[in-house]
């Protein structure tokens, strides 16, 4: 089990404050991670455990990944507190809005894409900026995509957040190869349904996805923390430019 361990290594997590951001933080610090994470909330009280709970370094930076000025900022405090040293980089945060392709405005078409696709590019691309100047050769990021990359999300209207996960999606092979020259690896985590603050207010849609999984239940951010582990970890290491869907099985029924 040596190859999952993560002792040593510092993760930046972003939309880490609650969810299936936090539950991935979580996992990363009980593998032994240094934990940092970025988000425009408070984290969630558990966060401040962390650090006790798992003898790893914790800290919080309010960062909003839609503006390149914040997270200038947020990189620039996390280099000056962690010494720089990131090793694992996972763009989590995100954003859905339940609006008709007829009704869309341009507005919030461009929330979506500056969370979703933007957020999630410039991350990456600052965390591997700092990946290579400090030559770790256990760099991992992992965006999180969503299994709305391929498919409806059915009971909701999603032409425009699956156009920003299908891009997630499409990003990461063509970085992946790109980076891979520095020892750093690129991968996608396509979660399922899962129960968040996101999906909260469709209680009806939860109860109806279950019959869309092959295991009839509606997955927690507590399902996502394995496939995190494993990609932060040497035990991937052969894994690049690809995907896990950690999804009950939806994708494939
Ligand atoms: N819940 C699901 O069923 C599901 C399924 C597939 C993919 N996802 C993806 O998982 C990720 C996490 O979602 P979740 O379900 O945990 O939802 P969530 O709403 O609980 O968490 C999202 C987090 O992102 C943060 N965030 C939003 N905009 C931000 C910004 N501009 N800058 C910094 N942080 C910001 C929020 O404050 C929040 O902490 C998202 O990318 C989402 O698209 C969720």
């Amino acid at each position: 089990m040596s190859r999952f361990s993560l002792t040593g290594r510092t993760a930046l997590v972003t939309g880490g404050a609650r969810g299936c951001g936090l539950a991935m933080a979580e996992g990363l610090a009980e593998a032994g991670a240094n934990i940092a994470i970025f988000d425009m909330i408070e984290p969630e009280i558990v966060f401040a455990d962390l650090a006790t709970r798992y003898n790893v370094k914790t800290s919080f930076y309010r960062v909003d990944v839609t503006s390149c000025e914040s997270l200038d900022e947020g990189f620039a405090d996390f280099e000056r507190d962690f010494g720089g040293a990131l090793d694992i980089c996972v763009p989590c945060a995100g954003v859905n809005k339940n609006v008709k392709l007829l009704d869309m405005t341009p507005e919030d078409f461009d929330r979506l894409c500056d969370v979703n696709i933007k957020g999630a590019y410039c991350t990456m691309q600052h965390a591997a900026k700092m990946m290579v100047k400090n030559r770790t050769t256990k760099g991992s990021i992992i965006i999180v995509a969503s299994i709305a990359a391929s498919r409806a999300v059915r009971g909701q209207y999603s032409s425009a957040y699956c156009a920003t996960k299908g891009a997630v999606r499409a990003m990461c092979a063509p970085s992946a190869v790109e980076l891979a020259e520095y020892g750093i690896r690129v991968n996608t985590i396509s979660p399922g349904y899962i129960k968040t603050e996101m999906t909260a207010p469709f209680p009806h849609l939860l109860e109806s996805w279950k019959s869309e999984v092959m295991n009839n239940r509606i997955g927690m951010p507590d399902d996502i923390k394995g496939a995190c582990i494993f990609l932060a970890s040497d035990a991937s290491s052969y894994m690049t430019g690809n995907d896990i869907a950690v999804d009950g099985g939806v994708l494939n029924w």
